[in-house]
């Protein structure tokens, strides 16, 4: 395994080729309109949901938010800048690329959103899971 900015990769969740992920619809709370994005489902595993950063990259991030443990497929909107998401349920809004959360209504501290780079693997995309996700 590679060593990488987070550390050693410890391993690689097969997340399927691009074509097979399916976008999630969800209903815009202000015009209670149905809305595409900001998350797509993987057919190999429901711990995983997929996400495009600020530049355009895809990256798999967990499927529940971290401050109550709620489902982002069900609460998670657009944030309000590029490559962001919010949690509709305590307005935090968590950076795809390195899952900080950058914005947020609660008091407490917020701790990060799992976000695994993904890297191409023989049938479509690993997300690599470093030393680092494995300590928190
Ligand atoms: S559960 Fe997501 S912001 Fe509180």
């Amino acid at each position: 395994m590679s060593e990488t900015l987070r550390g050693r990769v410890v391993g690689a969740i097969d997340v399927g080729h691009s074509d097979e992920w399916r976008t999630i619809e969800t209903i815009d709370p202000a015009t209670f309109e149905a809305t595409l994005g900001p998350l797509m489902r993987v057919p190999s595993t429901n711990e995983l949901l997929i996400a495009y950063d600020a530049r355009g990259c895809p990256r798999a991030l967990g499927a529940r938010c971290p401050h109550r443990d709620l489902p982002l497929a069900e609460f998670a909107r657009h944030g309000r800048r590029p490559g962001t998401i919010v949690c509709t349920a305590h307005r935090c809004e968590f950076d795809v690329e390195s899952g900080a959360c950058v914005a947020s209504e609660v008091r407490e501290p917020v701790p990060r959103l799992l976000s695994y780079r993904l890297v191409p693997g023989v049938r479509g995309w690993l997300a690599e899971i470093t030393e680092e996700d494995t300590a928190r």
